[in-house]
């Protein structure tokens, strides 16, 4: 193979300068800009960052091209063996699996920090009915920042570890009370004795007349899930964490607006709408249809679960997940007539043109809706349990953030609004 260069060079005019390369661990390339400004006074264009690399990380590797997702360089299928969320999470934010005393350390620290405090609980008293809980969440992490000790990019290490422990177990408190307050049921409180995905089921489902027990095929789904969410380097909710915290704000209302970017139906919100689309298609019982109608540029439906930015082959998280998918129905002996529908859809869309030749394959979000339904998750909460899931990963962001004396973002742009009009 050729020996890359070290620098680009641009010619603009009668000008040329030369731009240093700059290389990834696994052999990708970038062209360094920072000095394109200062150097030509001009900045680049390039609308959704299609071609953008906005910081240098340590975190996730991904290869769109071949379905690779590794964690801190661990394979996503090895850790899907670990079986372990909270193994992973504490593998996103500290850079290495931990020991068992590390895995110790982190469980009691989360244990510790699971409950929610009395006076926030009332706040869930005032949400109108009906409300999403997304919009309820990103709100009630806000206020943390009001009832914790804040921290940002000046506070000690120690503090940062324990309002990183805060928000990833407080939120799953928060997620199961808006839930509760939801369907009229009495709060349960988290147990020391239950592990942080059994926890959170139990919170979910236990009532006084009903008492829930966890079964250990769910609580391993969901520990899989929530792996196969923690983390996908600088996607839209990654970046708005990365961004807004860039202005030194609070790491609650960073993670806030992380949650806020999240709900919308491109991105986290994607599982729901799946499970509308799936059950609209069942309904009319024609799938050509309706991918017909996701071809059609004047026709806004697009089909959900499927495309994704980086990925240009099959995801791999919706490779785990779809198997597991079929096996948990299975153990549970659930018939879900929607997983035939998703069935059908993948196989017409794999074999349609269209969706060939864009490189269009089911994502992530494609069978979760289907998992959740199985195990009782209600669809507007699918988005919630998303957001649970990527804690660890806009945590471990931020830190890295902060640690790289990240200044502001400021993106450029190129003004086309009118020439100078004065009025006087
Ligand atoms: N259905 C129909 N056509 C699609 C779809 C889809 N789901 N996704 C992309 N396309 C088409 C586009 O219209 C475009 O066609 P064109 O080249 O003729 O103009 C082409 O494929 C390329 O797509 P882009 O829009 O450039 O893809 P982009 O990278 O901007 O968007 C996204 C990615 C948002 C995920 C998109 O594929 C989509 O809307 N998918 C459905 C929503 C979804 O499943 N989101 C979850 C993403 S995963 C996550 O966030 C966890």
């Amino acid at each position: 193979m050729n020996k890359m260069p070290e620098f680009a060079i641009l010619k603009v005019g009668d000008k040329e300068i030369q731009l240093p390369l700059v290389r990834g661990t696994e052999g990708d390339y970038a062209i360094d800009i920072a000095r394109l400004r200062a150097e030509t006074g001009m900045v680049t264009l390039d609308p959704s960052f299609m071609n953008t690399a906005s910081c240098y990380s340590t975190i996730t590797y991904i290869d769109g091209d071949n379905g690779i997702l590794r964690y801190r360089g661990i394979p996503i299928e090895d850790l899907v063996k670990l079986g372990s969320f909270t193994k992973v999470a504490y593998l996103l934010v500290n850079g290495k699996l931990p020991t068992p005393e590390q895995s110790r350390n982190f469980s009691h620290l989360l244990n510790i920090s699971s409950l929610l405090h009395e006076d926030m609980r009332h706040f869930f008293d005032h949400f109108p009915q009906g409300a999403h809980p997304m919009h309820i969440l990103s709100t009630m992490i806000n206020a943390l920042a009001a009832f914790y000790p804040n921290v940002d990019l000046q506070s000690l290490s120690e503090d940062i570890d324990s309002s990183t422990a805060r928000l990833i177990s407080i939120v799953r408190t928060m997620a199961a009370v808006a839930y509760k307050k939801s369907i009229g049921e009495p709060v349960v409180y988290p147990r020391c004795d239950l592990k942080y995905c059994g926890n959170f089921l139990n919170m979910m489902f236990d009532s006084p007349v009903r008492p829930y027990v966890v079964r250990p095929e769910i609580e391993r789904i969901l520990n899989i899930l929530f792996i196969l969410h923690a983390d996908h380097e600088q996607n839209c909710s990654t970046t708005a964490v990365r961004t807004v915290g860039s202005a030194q704000v609070n790491l609650y209302a960073t993670i806030s607006a992380g949650m806020s970017a999240l709900s919308g139906p491109l991105h986290g919100g994607a599982n729901q709408e799946v499970i509308k689309m799936l059950r609209l298609i069942e309904q009319d019982g024609n799938v050509d249809k309706f991918l017909k109608r996701a071809k059609d540029k004047n026709d806004p439906f697009r089909l959900m679960g499927f495309g994704h930015r980086v990925y240009k082959t099959y995801d791999p998280r919706a490779d785990i997940i779809k198997k597991e998918c079929h096996q948990l129905l299975e153990t549970l002996e659930i018939r879900d007539s929607l997983l035939d529908v998703a069935s059908e859809v993948e196989k017409a869309a794999l074999n349609d043109e269209y969706f060939i030749e864009r490189n269009l394959y089911p994502n992530v979000d494609f069978y979760t809706g289907i998992i959740y339904r199985a195990i009782g998750i209600p669809e507007d909460m699918f988005t919630v349990m998303f957001a649970l899931a990527r804690l660890p990963g806009w945590i471990a962001h931020w830190k890295e953030m902060i640690g790289h004396n990240t200044r502001i973002v400021r993106p450029r742009q190129v003004y086309i609004g009118k020439p100078r009009t004065p009025i006087f």
